[in-house]
């Protein structure tokens, strides 16, 4: 369906036009004085100066013109020479009509769909997901739904940190702690067995017992790394130990990205790609790309416009060892050829920036990538504690992220009791899914590049900006839709009626944006948008609720008409908080 915004200017330029003025002088806006107008078009300003006459006269020339328009209910040419619209109660109904028949409420699907990669998550084997891990996580997995839903090919990759030195940590303090283990032994040629020889409480444990011994101890770490190197060249009993960290691992990180919601198609990690680095260092030396410095093979990628300096990209250390630039280089080269995909977007900290425009620069240059594939970097901004300062726990120690969501659903859990009545069980449950939406919204609300305050008591509220607030408005509507059939009336019966009042209007204003709204977060990556969105049209409905008689209604013709308004209203919620990565219960 063409946008409303787009039609509303079609009309006015045509009016434009039969005035005698160009018809791109028609464009309309929202108005920004929704006291005076629904509709603005500043158009007889702009053509002033081109056409030598005052605003204000070209302004009424238009105003004339429409005077019998069927889609302008009413449009005033005021001074200077605006002019104020407002829409006609049936054009809108058309329009509304038209969106609730849609699949997709009239958001158009893209004749060309692309196939975008969302490398998101960040999470590293081994090593148990921490409150740095939230914003990655749910801003990535926003994207990917918002992008699905406008009908592009979207494939999330959790991109594992599962090959490096972390690695290399884990076996070192292993083989300290149970020398005797069979992966240890050279001269072994049975199988090793299936059982791993930890647990995770273990694993999380001994990785950061082993980091920290590692920075004190300079032959400990000499022992790391060699056991890295030993891994990485394919020595048997490493592997199989590494087999058993991942498999322990991230059956644990599954379990806790389940329980944000999050799902990841593809579960790769830079391991995946170790095969094929030998292969791309040659092609990169070969083709007069790559050369040595101090030791280490780089990339040079500065370019001559740089107004800071961009080291070059190291492939490869001085002692032959690979990087993390070298295994995302590699998947990059991995990616084109199994997916080809046309965009690759990276959701991290955005203090990886840098880092980014490295491998991007290096990727082009080496020709990983061609001209027409993108490579986007989104960076996300930090989640702060009330001091202003990264998240902390009370202690002061780096928060796990369990704790943190378990922490959001003591809360919910203890508002939701506080209000009403409701089994226990039903309680907790209700208090997950609210938790869920009041962290992933207090999150996406916040533009993703900037910086945010973790609030939960803000956050878990049920007034103001606040994703409980959102679900409370979805269930409200559920509950009338529920009284409705009790009353006998047949919810899929309903057929829209014309506004009856403004408030009826202002939501079927709000409502009639969402194609628009939808495409330009697809189109920015912005979660936030949605969130602006549904908020604003939250906000609509509970004011029209307020306003209007819905259950007493005796016209049954108009009841239906707005019994319909309520299920469009709650479909166009649910589907964009949906695509936000929470849901909404059917009570609270
Ligand atoms: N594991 C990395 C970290 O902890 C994030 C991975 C981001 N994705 C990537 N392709 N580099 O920083």
């Amino acid at each position: 369906m063409k946008k409303i915004l787009d039609l509303l200017s079609e009309e006015m330029g045509q009016a434009f036009k039969e005035a005698g003025y160009d018809a791109s002088l028609g464009r309309v806006t929202v108005s920004n004085r929704p006291d005076l107008c629904e509709y603005q078009c500043n158009g007889a300003m702009a053509g002033a100066k081109q056409y030598h006459k005052a605003p204000v006269m070209i302004a009424n020339e238009v105003a004339q013109k429409l005077a019998d328009s069927r889609i302008f209910k009413e449009a005033a040419a005021v001074a200077p020479g605006f002019l104020n619209c407002k829409i006609s109660e049936d054009f809108l109904l058309e329009y509304v009509k038209g969106m609730a028949a849609e699949e997709k409420y009239g958001l158009e699907m893209p004749k060309h769909p692309k196939k975008i990669m969302i490398d998101y998550g960040g999470a590293n084997v081994a090593k148990p997901l921490h409150v740095g891990h939230l914003r990655p996580a749910i801003i990535g997995e926003s994207i990917k739904r918002i992008c699905r839903y406008a009908g592009s090919e979207c494939i999330g990759d959790v991109h594992l940190g599962d090959w490096g030195m972390p690695m290399g940590l884990v076996i070192t303090e292993l083989k300290l702690r149970k020398p005797d283990l069979v992966y240890f032994d050279e001269n072994y040629q049975g199988e090793y067995p299936q059982e791993p020889p930890f647990t995770i409480t273990e694993l999380e444990e001994i990785y950061p017992a082993a980091s920290a011994k590692s920075k004190e101890d300079p032959e400990y770490k000499a022992s790391a790394m060699d056991a890295t190197f030993k891994l990485q060249s394919g020595v048997k009993g490493y592997r199989a130990l590494w087999r058993h960290i991942m498999d322990v691992s991230v059956a644990d990180l599954k379990k806790n990205y389940d329980n944000l919601d999050v799902e990841f198609d593809l579960w790769k990690g830079e391991s995946d790609v170790h095969e094929l680095i030998p292969e791309m260092v040659a092609y990169m030396k070969d083709n007069g790309y790559a050369h040595i410095s101090e030791g280490a093979l780089v990339v040079d990628v500065k370019e001559d416009t740089d107004t800071k300096e961009i080291p070059p990209c190291m492939i490869l250390k001085s002692d032959g060892a690979a990087l993390y630039n070298t295994t995302d280089l590699a998947t990059i080269m991995e990616r084109m050829r199994l997916y080809k995909p046309d965009e690759i977007i990276y959701i991290t900290d955005k203090r990886q920036d840098l880092y980014f425009e490295q491998v991007f620069r290096c990727a082009r240059k080496t020709k990983l990538v061609g001209e027409d594939t993108v490579l986007k970097f989104l960076g996300h901004g930090t989640m702060n504690g009330s001091d202003g300062k990264p998240f902390k726990t009370r202690s002061g120690g780096v928060m796990r992220l369990e704790n943190l969501i378990r922490e959001t659903r003591e809360e919910m859990l203890r508002k939701i009791k506080e209000g009403r009545q409701m089994p226990d069980e039903e309680a907790s449950q209700v208090a997950d899914i609210v938790a869920i939406a009041a962290l992933k919204y207090g999150d996406l609300s916040n533009q993703a590049s900037k910086d945010y305050v973790f609030d939960i008591d803000r956050f878990t509220s049920f007034e103001g900006d606040t994703g409980p607030y959102i679900l409370y408005t979805i269930v409200r509507i559920k509950s009338i839709l529920v009284k409705y059939e009790e009353q006998g009336g047949s919810v899929e019966n309903a057929v829209h009626q014309a506004a009856g009042g403004e408030s009826e209007k202002a939501l079927m204003m709000e409502l009639s944006k969402f194609n628009t709204m939808m495409q330009s977060a697809a189109e920015e990556k912005a979660p936030h948008k949605v969130c602006a969105y549904i908020y604003d049209l939250a906000n609509a409905f509970n004011h029209f609720y307020h306003e209007t008689k819905i259950l007493g209604e005796e016209n049954k013709t108009k009841q239906s008409g707005l019994i319909a308004l309520l299920l469009l209203t709650r479909d166009v919620l649910e589907t964009c908080v949906d695509v936000l990565g929470f849901s909404a219960p059917e009570r609270m």
